[in-house]
């Protein structure tokens, strides 16, 4: 599946709008791609913004909805989230090495040297307090590690300077942030490539925790069970998805930097205003005809985060799996935003929410979430409702709260005061609600919770049920 065919499918089923009036990439795309993610609708596909060059357009919202993410995933629409989680989770652990092949779209045009110029392609100036236009968000970016073969991918957001260079934030915990480390050391520059497009599967694995030295352009060939094609760069050595809209080829020096930011994040807030951060210096860009840039206009959920939680669900389920841990379910609630995961589990041992917990944290991308949430397996954890019903009713507010102080966080958890190491994700910690029933009570202790499901005999409930509509009570609960 290339980006192309995915929105062929989208736009068959009603996903996608197309707004071809003419759309100002200062702030008014932006405007309209929150307004259209915080109110569920579909997908915006511009055809028309102002100064960018003929038949471009611009892509917001792709993987806003769990609908659309279960298209990309190659599910149906109507996939539940679990269904997703548990999709995502078996493809994960697959690999097949990419195919190299002679030629590709992504090189049908060619801008080289000087006249590569980055303000050709609709690239938004998302939010008012951005400093600048962001054309890396929805990107990927390329790099080799120094001292192996291992090819990296990964999402790193990256602002324009001018025509030919951007910032671009390689945060330390990452793996890419881990390779140009190693750069730095060594007084090299690093070669790099951002491509945009290809298979939307690339963006969720690229931004999932992908064990250090796995290539994930072999995990997306191992879930679709096909290889993906890559086609070498123009001007660096590295490889790229033959079908990308965009591909920009250039370099890092990392003894070079400068003001990055500041940038509307994912947790819904402008946090980490400038800072000095690597340049991206281009040295050539690639497109195909009429080339689509995929966007984010990231801020209070719902939006195109949904992309970094449902690997973080998948990734939790294998390690505790791996662990023998008896949970039933996991979820990312995206309302969060990225802070939050919720484990139902029986509560057959003292000790078990402790140890979900650590576990939690021990996943790469899930040491990013400070709450952790263990509700007895009665609570389905992406039914938000109960979750919060639990939360205050089950956990007792004194022996229930584990408090964790000096974990790292998320150098973009808008708690964490702005000292010297905020960078680091310094200067927070993590909880845990334990919501389950203390194991030391007996089956007559625990207070019966009264649901309709778990109250009523079964032939009243399917009396009710048979009726409900006939009677006008099936409203929705939320
Ligand atoms: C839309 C989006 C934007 C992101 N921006 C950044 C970023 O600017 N810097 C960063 O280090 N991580 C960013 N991330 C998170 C990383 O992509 C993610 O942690 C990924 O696992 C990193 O891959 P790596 O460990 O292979 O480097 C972003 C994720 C998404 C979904």
């Amino acid at each position: 599946m290339d980006l192309r065919s995915c929105l062929a499918t989208m736009v068959e089923e009603g996903m996608i709008t197309k707004i071809d009036d003419l759309v100002d990439w200062n702030l008014e795309a932006g405007a309209i791609m929150r307004y259209g993610n915080e109110h569920r609708g579909p997908a915006q596909w511009f055809t028309n913004i102002k100064d960018s060059m003929k038949g471009s357009s611009l892509l917001g919202g792709l993987f806003a909805t769990f609908e659309r993410l279960a298209v990309i995933l190659g599910l149906p629409p109507d996939s539940t989230y679990h269904e997703l989680v548990d999709f995502y989770e078996r493809g994960f652990i697959k690999r097949m090495k990419p195919k190299i092949v002679p030629s590709g779209i992504c090189q049908q045009n060619v801008m080289l040297g000087d006249d590569v110029d980055l303000l050709k392609l609709p690239v938004p100036q998302l939010h008012p307090q951005d400093g600048g236009r962001y054309i890396g968000t929805l990107n990927i970016g390329v790099c080799k590690d120094l001292d192996s073969d291992w090819v990296n991918w990964g999402t790193y957001r990256g602002m324009i300077h001018d025509r030919r260079s951007t910032g671009i934030w390689l945060g330390p915990l990452n793996h890419g942030g881990m390779i140009l480390a190693r750069y730095r050391e060594h007084s090299k520059v690093m070669e790099y490539a951002q491509f945009y497009g290809s298979d939307p599967l690339s963006n969720i694995v690229a931004a999932s925790g992908v064990p250090y030295g796995v290539p994930e352009v072999e995990v997306v060939g191992g879930i679709r069970n096909q290889p993906v094609e890559l086609v070498k760069c123009k001007t660096v050595d590295l490889y790229v998805p033959a079908d990308a809209e965009i591909v920009l080829e250039g370099t890092i020096d990392p003894a070079e930097t400068k003001d990055e930011g500041p940038f509307g994040e994912y947790p819904g807030y402008v946090v980490a205003g400038v800072v000095k951060r690597p340049i991206f210096r281009l040295s050539a860009i690639t497109y195909r005809n009429n080339p689509i840039l995929p966007s984010t206009c990231l801020g209070v959920p719902l939006d195109d985060g949904l992309v970094w939680g449902l690997s973080v669900a998948a990734n939790v389920k294998t390690l505790l799996s791996e662990r023998g841990i008896p949970f039933k379910q996991v979820c990312v609630p995206a309302e969060a935003a990225w802070h939050a995961v919720i484990v139902s589990t029986k509560t057959p041992y003292a000790g078990i929410a402790q140890m979900i917990a650590s576990l939690v944290w021990t996943d790469r991308n899930g040491s990013y979430f400070p709450y952790v949430i263990v509700v007895n397996d009665d609570i389905d954890p992406a039914n938000l409702q109960d979750v919060f019903h639990a939360v205050c009713t089950k956990c007792n507010p004194v022996t229930g709260v584990h408090i964790y102080p000096g974990y790292t966080n998320s150098p973009l958890a808008p708690y964490l005061a702005k000292t010297p190491f905020k960078e680091l994700g310094a200067g927070g910690g993590n909880i845990l609600f334990d919501c389950t029933w203390p194991v030391t009570w007996n089956e007559k202790e625990v207070p019966d919770r009264l649901a309709f499901d778990n109250t009523y005999p079964e032939e009243i409930k399917r009396n009710v049920l048979a009726n409900a509509q006939r009677w006008g009570l099936a409203r929705s609960r939320s």
